[in-house]
């Protein structure tokens, strides 16, 4: 992370961090615990109440975890979930590609549709930082050994098509919330 983009995060903060229940977002959400920052952490929502790898979390660190269930698919449970956040980490997504071969509908619905779904809302709470992820999958299998920002995307399957909104929408929002 560049040296100004940490200063941000030094102070503490209200950071939401979204697939928190995920690989990635339980790991983040540990270690933002662990630098004393409170985070509201969004697991996928599912009757029998499973928060997926956040129940790994230290109990030590759960006085400063909100743990919320939901689908980032819903445009107003977006705009609660952001509501007071100075951070947004966006990291839930669809990504095994078998899946996406049978249901490309979920993958657009969840990767580009539920990202629109949490940018707007950061647009209009103002959010300070969002960080949206995305994969080196929209570039399509490497042709070259070492990767350049030149690599044209290409979308052949159903995950990296339904990445490739996010990752332009991710350069707008950018865009926008710098100039707000
Ligand atoms: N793991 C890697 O090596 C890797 C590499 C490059 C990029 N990424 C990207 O990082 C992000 C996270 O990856 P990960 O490996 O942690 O994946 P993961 O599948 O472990 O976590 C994603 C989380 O998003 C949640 N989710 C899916 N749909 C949702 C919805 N509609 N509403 C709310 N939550 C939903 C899932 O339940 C899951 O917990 C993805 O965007 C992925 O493409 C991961």
């Amino acid at each position: 992370m560049a040296a100004s983009n940490r200063a941000s995060i030094t102070r503490t903060c209200r950071i939401l961090v979204t697939g928190a229940g995920g690989f990635i977002g339980s790991h983040v959400t540990e270690l933002l615990l662990q630098e004393g920052h409170r985070v509201r952490a969004l697991a996928r929502y599912n009757g029998r109440g499973d928060i997926g790898h956040l129940r790994h979390i230290p109990e030590n660190l759960s006085p400063s975890l909100e743990v919320r269930l939901g689908d980032i698919t819903d445009p107003f449970l977006m705009r609660d979930l952001v509501a007071d956040c100075d951070i947004v980490l966006h990291l839930a997504a669809l990504i095994g590609i078998p899946y996406s071969y049978i249901a490309p509908g979920s993958y657009l619905a969840t990767n580009a549709g539920g990202t629109l779904n949490l940018l707007e809302a950061c647009r209009e709470a103002k959010t300070a930082r969002v960080v949206v992820t995305s994969t080196s999958e929209v570039y399509g299998t490497a042709l070259y050994t070492r990767s350049t920002r030149s690599i044209r995307y290409r979308g052949s399957r159903p995950t990296r098509q339904a990445k490739l909104p996010p990752t332009s929408l991710r350069r707008l929002t950018i865009a926008a919330l710098i100039c707000r």
